[in-house]
């Protein structure tokens, strides 16, 4: 497994020999960990079965996951889906930026079936970071990606977390250091009259509401809600146990905190580690997966979490904390 160091900032990518590299492996079908400016993705060739199965088999993800395919831009992303008004109108605003629009599969999209799942709908997303869109342009094909972490795990933010998570099971990390966001895209889909909003994400719910001028739907039925990870019950989990909206600190807990004020017992937390010492949620979110791996390496038996507000990104990072803290029988005996 290689890591390519690159500078995003550059301006043209084509003479770096790191971006070459992951150019040349993906093009071959190998898995590549790319920056997003949510997580990083384990990505492939969206239009490759092989090198999407691959994914599956390095993440060891059931495989009626549908994943979603990265694109340079909405031209690129019309070309594989259908976009409605509504979809148009939130990817002329939201994009390149975090979020995901599930739209109907154009028949003519060469993305495997693998990467839809079978599905009739695709999930498209035009990254911000643009590393990441000049790889999927100078492919010429879309980058099926899901989070690059095993399934179940925690997201990965860092090219380090990538590394320590799925190490030799892919060919390479293009590492442009830690993601800005921190919560995965927010997932509206618009396959129905109203859109629905899928899961809660970077891109908070009310811009999107106050864009459309109605509120975004809750899912109803299974085709809204195909069984995916990120829609599991129990996700994002660390080894330790996740205990929600604590106002203490218990013997053995570890204590991840927000806001400037710790509840009783914090002197006695086996570590502590703070989303956002002065109570903002962007900074939170963007710490979220890293300290909760963290604290997770310290050994404590369980992790006891502040309240966290429920608006703005609040909602995302809630949603990612509750499924921390669900029930593991699905993933682990
Ligand atoms: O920020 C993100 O979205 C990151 C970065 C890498 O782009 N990706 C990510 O992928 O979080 P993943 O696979 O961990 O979660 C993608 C979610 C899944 O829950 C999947 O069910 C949903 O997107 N999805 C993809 N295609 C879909 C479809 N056609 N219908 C419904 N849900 C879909
Ligand atoms: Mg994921």
């Amino acid at each position: 497994m290689k890591i390519w160091p690159i500078d995003p900032l550059q301006k043209h990518f084509d003479d770096d020999p790191g971006f070459a590299e992951a150019l040349r492996n993906l093009g071959a079908g190998r898995l590549v960990a790319v920056p997003t400016e949510t997580v990083y993705g384990l990505a492939a060739d969206a239009t490759n079965a092989d090198a999407v199965a691959g994914i599956f088999a390095a993440k060891e993800r059931p495989s009626f996951n549908p994943l979603i395919s990265h694109v340079e831009d909405l031209d690129a992303a019309e070309r594989h889906g259908v976009f409605d008004a509504a979809a148009r109108t939130l990817a002329e605003a939201f994009w390149p930026g975090p979020l995901t629009l599930v739209v109907e599969r154009r028949s003519t999209s060469p993305i495997c079936d693998l990467a839809t799942a079978g599905l009739s709908t695709v999930g498209l997303r035009v990254p911000a970071t643009r590393v990441t869109r000049a790889l999927t342009a100078a492919l010429g094909r879309p980058l099926a990606a899901p989070s690059a972490n095993r399934s179940g795990r925690i997201s990965t933010t860092t090219a380090e977390a990538v590394a320590a998570d799925l190490g030799e099971r892919i060919a390479g990390i293009v590492d442009c250091g830690p993601t800005p966001v921190g919560v995965e895209s927010t997932i509206v889909a618009t396959v129905g009259p109203d859109p629905v909003l899928l899961r809660p994400g970077g891109i908070p719910r009310g811009a999107i509401e106050e864009l459309l001028g109605r509120p975004l739907a809750a899912p109803t039925d299974a085709a809204d809600r195909p069984s995916a990870p990120g829609m599991l019950a129990s996700h994002y989990a660390p080894d330790a146990k996740v205990r929600l909206d604590a106002e203490d600190v218990r013997p053995g807990e570890a204590l991840l905190a927000f806001g400037p004020e710790l509840p009783p017992g914090a002197d006695g937390a086996i570590a502590v580690a703070n989303l956002s010492p002065a109570g903002d949620l962007t900074e939170a979110a963007k710490a979220l997966f890293g300290l909760m791996r963290r604290l997770d390496a310290s050994g404590a038996a369980t992790i006891a979490v502040m309240p966290i507000p429920d608006d703005g990104l609040g909602e995302a990072i809630r949603d990612r904390l509750s499924r921390a803290a669900a029930p593991r029988n699905m993933h682990r005996p």
